[in-house]
């Protein structure tokens, strides 16, 4: 039996958790075309907690009818029929003893095969780097999005509360993460080549966190004080995976002291390879950083964490919880078997395909 302190008890706010084992936010475009979580995503995220997951956090959800969504088939939050539908995940959780957090996600100008809308939006109208991702079934380069105008951000502040709202009343889900990370709307605000806006949305590293930090406020004010929020934040985007933040180091303190100042619970913070250094300059990694400058939030790390002694190292770093997004793929009973020393099952890029049938000839290499 493992005695790894992967195994003692934590909390988020108000939520108990049995261990440090969290499943990593994944994108599984099951679901119906107009956002119907199905019942594949009911037996899929019900055997994370059947294997000893103390902690699962859904896919990234899409919060309004106008341009948020992701990609094609992906599940969505905007009204009862898709809260009901989640609902049946969430309760199949709780009967396995697990914990589940819904995180909640705009795409901005990294949208594809959006059901609502054709036109993308962005922070400032430049067309995003790379290319939409054949997985999720989005061809050619991505569109030059139109700039959002003051008015539009403050409607989105309100569909993420609005969303996270109907997550946790009528979704039955135990907390909210904001997708902060990855590319998507909230990281183009961050990032200072996707946001050239010289308004109080905009500027340097502190003005372009200010849509950050009012949907951490909205969101928090619907939900409450009590109910666990958290934000993700990277430097990686899908679209450009080897972007650090400009100014290295100034950069993180900037971000996480803010995050530090805001009323969130935890900070989630991916990186390719968690354990390296975030920055040339230093030593320390992103989670080392973060567990720095905002030392009274709770703190998940991931990226590359399926091996116990990678996983204990950033425990080390100061991370309160692990995250595992491939190694979860390859086992939904990852704790179970690392606390029994059995063997893992070795990760093959096959397990990344959504649980709705693709074909082979679709998968990313
Ligand atoms: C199939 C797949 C879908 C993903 N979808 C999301 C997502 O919806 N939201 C998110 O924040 N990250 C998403 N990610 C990133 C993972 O959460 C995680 O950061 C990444 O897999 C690296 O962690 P790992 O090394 O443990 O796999 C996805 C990753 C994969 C493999």
């Amino acid at each position: 039996m493992s005695t790894s302190p992967l195994f003692h008890a934590a909390k988020i706010n108000q939520l108990q958790l049995t261990n440090r084992l969290v499943v990593a936010p994944m994108t599984r475009v099951s679901a119906s075309e107009d956002g119907i979580a199905s019942e594949r995503m009911v037996r899929y995220y019900e055997d994370f907690a059947r294997g000893g997951f103390g902690l699962t956090i859904s896919e990234g959800i899409y919060i309004d009818d106008q341009w948020s969504q992701t990609y094609a088939f992906q599940a969505g939050m905007i009204n009862a029929r898709q809260a009901e539908a989640w609902r049946k995940v969430t309760d199949a959780v709780h009967r396995q003893g697990g914990k589940i957090l819904a995180q909640i996600q705009h795409a901005g100008a990294l949208s594809q095969g959006n059901h609502y809308q054709h036109e993308t939006v962005a922070p400032s109208a430049i067309q995003p780097l790379g290319e939409q991702l054949p997985f999720y079934r989005g061809e050619g380069d991505y569109p030059q999005p139109r700039a959002l105008s003051d008015a539009e951000i403050h409607q989105i502040i309100d569909s993420f509360a609005d969303a996270a709202e109907r997550a946790i009343k009528d979704g039955g889900f135990d907390g909210i993460e904001i997708h902060g990370a990855n590319g998507y709307l909230l990281d183009q605000f961050l990032t200072r080549y996707t946001n050239q806006r010289s308004d109080k949305w905009g500027g340097d590293t502190a003005g372009r966190m200010t849509l950050n930090l009012a949907v951490i406020a909205a969101v928090r004010a619907r939900i409450g004080d009590t109910v666990p929020l958290g934000i993700r934040i990277s430097q990686a985007k899908v679209n450009d995976f080897q972007h650090k933040w400009q100014h290295g180091e100034a950069d993180s303190r900037t971000v996480f002291s803010l995050l530090g100042d805001s009323a969130i619970d935890y900070i989630h913070v991916t990186e390719h390879e968690a354990w390296q250094p975030a920055f040339a300059e230093s030593p320390l990694s992103l989670a080392a950083l973060a567990r720095q400058f905002a030392p009274g939030k709770i703190l998940i790390a991931n990226g590359g964490l399926h091996q116990v002694d990678k996983a204990e190292r950033l425990l080390d770093q100061g991370a309160d919880l692990i995250a595992l997004g491939r190694g979860a793929l390859a086992n939904h009973d990852w704790p179970q078997r690392v606390k029994n020393q059995a063997p893992l099952r070795e990760f093959d890029r096959t397990l990344l395909a959504p649980i709705a049938d693709i074909k082979a000839s679709e998968l990313p290499s």
